[in-house]
């Protein structure tokens, strides 16, 4: 039975898939500052086969990587606004921490490391973005994710897989519920106020479901190494990659509730499709679902209270909230600090 480390693993995506990799019998080591708390992770729902570990990437002790086979490397400040939000904890995070990780994974004979990377880190693009474009980053987080790929795929070798997964923007329900991310937030505007704010109504965007994104990560881990050594995929798919007014349109289509959309300008000049052709040509991965089947997934969660947009689910927010409010961050100081 292997074992599975998965940084960052209490969060939005990370707790989707410890679960599934728990019921394909791995042994999961989640390493997470738990800034998003780690309630769902009880004893009683995961009585057997996972571990957790509250540290940090940046100062965890490596030796937790000795009997480790694979590394999910999920851990970031995961989105543009909280890279903003504090840029040089987004470096230090998202670039250096995920560097180390990758570094000591390889010292301590982890077998394979796959990096959590972002379709985001294209930028604006005039046509659809294969893994060869050139990206343009626009914000810290995305250069972040970059700055990662460029000195982490170079790790790889006859001994240790390293591929980095440039993931389409992800919706759907999680134990760690997000609602800072487009589709979620959207179905959250029709549920609350029959109005769905676009902003950029022609700005392009890729989508992916959460189960997906597992399946994705289940495929990397099954790939032979001449497949995926070395590699970068976009994940996603062809049929997902819409307009933001697309968007919105195709979330009240599924609802079928009465819904207006309003059109607002935005100084978020991110806008790019990409192409899912290298994963499905490489390792014959497609999705499952499609964004109705996630607005529907939220809406019903919504309506019978399964999920509530409580602060914790507006990422910056929290942080901010958690920054102001020493308090409350107690029990998530580590060395003294917080981010
Ligand atoms: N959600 C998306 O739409 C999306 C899209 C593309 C890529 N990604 C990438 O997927 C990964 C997971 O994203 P998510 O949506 O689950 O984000 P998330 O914010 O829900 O999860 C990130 C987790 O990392 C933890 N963390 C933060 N800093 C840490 C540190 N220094 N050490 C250890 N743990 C730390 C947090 O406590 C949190 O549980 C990220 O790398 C993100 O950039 C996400």
């Amino acid at each position: 039975m292997n074992t599975i480390l998965v940084t960052g693993g209490a969060g939005y995506v990370g707790s989707v898939l410890i679960p599934s990799l728990i019921d394909k019998d791995y042994n999961v080591k989640c390493l997470d500052r738990f800034f998003f708390g780690k309630d769902f992770f009880s004893k009683n729902n995961f009585p057997n086969n996972l571990e957790l570990i509250q540290d940090d990437i940046r100062w965890f002790d490596p030796k937790i990587l000795d009997d480790v086979d694979v590394v999910l490397d999920l851990a970031a400040l995961s989105n543009d606004p909280v890279g903003d939000l504090a840029p040089e904890k987004t470096f230090e995070i998202n670039h250096k921490g995920r560097t180390r990780v990758a570094k000591l994974s390889k010292e301590h004979g982890v077998k394979q490391y796959v990096l959590a990377s972002s379709a985001s880190i294209y930028g604006q693009q005039k046509d659809i973005a294969t893994e060869n474009s050139t990206v343009h980053p626009l914000t810290s987080y995305s250069k972040a994710n970059n700055k990662a790929e460029i000195d982490n795929l170079p790790l790889n070798d006859d001994s240790f897989t390293v591929t980095a997964l440039r993931f389409s923007s992800i919706y759907g329900i999680s134990p760690r519920m997000r609602f800072d991310t487009a589709v979620n937030c959207m179905v959250l505007d029709l549920f609350k106020n029959k109005k769905i704010n676009v902003n950029g109504k022609e700005n392009r965007r890729p989508f992916i479901f959460t189960k997906d994104v597992v399946k994705a990560y289940i495929t990397i881990i099954n790939a032979s190494k001449e497949k995926i050594g070395g590699q970068i995929f976009n994940v996603g798919s062809n049929e997902q990659n819409v307009t933001m007014d697309e968007l919105a349109n195709k979330i009240v289509d599924s609802i079928n509730e009465p819904c207006e959309i309003s059109i607002n300008d935005t100084n978020d000049h991110r806008s790019y499709f990409a192409s899912f052709k290298k994963i499905e040509d490489i390792l014959g991965f497609t999705t499952d679902y499609s964004i109705k089947d996630g607005a529907v997934e939220i809406y019903n969660a919504l309506k019978t209270n399964q999920v509530s947009d409580d602060i914790k689910t507006k990422t910056v927010e929290w942080y901010k909230y958690l920054l102001k409010n020493p308090e409350s961050a107690k029990d998530l100081m580590i060395n003294n600090t917080l981010l």
